[in-house]
């Protein structure tokens, strides 16, 4: 039988003695039966270098939320660039996306750009720490906040090394962390104000900030608890801490004010990165003024060759600007496009009688295989989530013409079309009967 993935397989070969394990980030080596090379991609779909054709659902994990290479941004950015690159200096554009940010989010405040969500969160930590005078932070168990040593800690750690529930042990997710950096952090279970207030209590006066991805995304998909934010956000205000959102995934993404107009809280310090500029590298920090001033002043240093270049901001602006001309519209929109593909999946399901979990919003959901009806936390996926289920899945959808996320996370596009979401029931029903 002919090998689909021959010549992907054959590149991989080849990449194994050029780039680090072949690929250029940890996740993609996990792509089965053979990291894909692509050779090109348009709006919902891609083309590896056999010819294969998939409807996407991976999205750059995210960032590409009117599907890939979209005219509009390209031909944007196309135009800006003939007048420079990176000026290392101010232009009016960046005042115009921050204007746009002030009307978009409902907290109102400054921002400062930079590149990935991973420097843009450890700009907030070290704000926060450097506002408050405080060393530690709390973060919480399956929350991703970056690859960096000061909180890539309990991300999906290992329940047998991660601790007692309400106090759980910071446990590092890579060799070579500096280990001074877990003595400083403070891991809580998340949906939990007992235990945040345990935290409080053992840590008085320590705490500069907590950290949270508000709707937790990277671990399946958990919505806050009722009241659990608002909770939160009056132990940190109790406790002279700062709360900061890391919208990274849920900005731009689940509304035009991300989490905080969908869950009606509004943080001290918000992090953006991935859907701001529909595919370009941009991050940002928005926080309260007062806050921010500690940044403004400079005591609190931040650098960065490529913050706010000319291509990153053009496109972010050509982006709200198409988002926003009519917000409610476009994510109505999309919304209802991703809500025909997860009612097709549970469809899908039922009539396989697969334990297949669909949960989540239309604009971004998770899939996983459990027979629970609630997973509320990242110890209850941990315990009752078939991850190994899902990765068969995972290959057998690839197998059809569907390309999924290493994680379970499924992100919609503007440009995804009824046929190709059509297309993808018809796959997940074959699939679920293969697994
Ligand atoms: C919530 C969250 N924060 C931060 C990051 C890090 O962003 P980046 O990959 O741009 O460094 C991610 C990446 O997936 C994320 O999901």
């Amino acid at each position: 039988m002919q090998d689909r993935y021959a010549r992907s397989r054959q590149l991989f070969e080849k990449a194994q003695k050029l780039v680090a394990g072949g690929v250029s980030s940890q996740i993609r080596r996990s792509e089965q039966p053979v990291p894909l090379f692509f050779a090109k991609a348009k709006h919902g779909s891609m083309q590896d270098v056999d010819g294969n054709q998939y409807v996407d659902y991976v999205q750059g994990m995210g960032p590409n939320l009117f599907g890939h290479s979209p005219d509009f941004l390209i031909e944007a950015v196309a135009r800006a660039m003939r007048d420079g690159l990176i000026y290392t200096g101010q232009f009016e554009r960046e005042l115009q996306v921050a204007e746009m940010v002030q009307e978009a989010i409902p907290l109102k405040g400054t921002v400062r750009f930079a590149s990935s969500g991973t420097e843009i969160d450890q700009l907030a930590i070290r704000l926060a720490r450097g506002h408050t005078g405080r060393p530690k932070f709390v973060k919480f168990e399956g929350h991703y906040h970056g690859w960096a040593d000061s909180v890539n800690y309990s991300v999906h750690p290992e329940l047998h090394l991660a601790g007692a529930e309400q106090t759980p042990v910071p446990v590092p997710e890579s060799a070579g962390m500096d280990p001074a950096t877990g003595e400083n952090l403070v891991v809580c279970p998340w949906n939990d104000l007992d235990a945040l207030t345990l935290a409080f209590k053992r840590h008085k006066g320590q705490i500069a900030g907590v950290i949270m991805e508000p709707i937790l995304i990277n671990t399946n998909f958990i919505a806050p608890r009722k009241g659990y934010l608002e909770g939160v956000k009056e132990l940190c205000a109790r406790n002279g801490s700062l709360l900061i959102f890391d919208e990274v995934i849920t900005g731009f993404r689940v509304a035009l004010g991300g989490a905080q107009e969908l869950t009606g809280v509004v943080p001290d310090l918000a992090t953006y990165a991935k859907s701001l500029a529909g595919g370009f590298p941009i991050a940002m920090l928005l926080g309260r003024p007062d806050v921010m001033q500690t940044l403004g002043d400079g005591d609190v240093q931040h650098g960065g060759s490529f913050n706010s270049n000319v291509v990153s901001i053009e496109a972010a602006h050509a982006s709200l600007k198409h988002i926003m001309t009519d917000g409610k519209r476009f994510y109505q929109d999309l919304n209802n496009q991703g809500n025909k593909l997860i009612n097709g999946l549970r469809n899908a399901a039922a009539e396989t009688e697969s334990d297949l979990r669909v949960h989540g919003l239309g604009s971004v959901f998770s899939t996983s295989f459990t027979t629970r009806a609630n997973i509320d936390d990242y110890r209850e996926h941990a315990l009752y989530c078939d991850e190994n289920k899902y990765h068969r899945f995972r290959v057998a959808m690839l197998e059809r013409g569907v390309r999924l996320s290493a994680n379970g996370r499924w992100h919609l596009a503007s440009t995804h079309t009824d046929q190709e979401i059509e297309q993808t029931v018809t796959a997940a029903k074959d699939a679920l009967k293969s697994v």
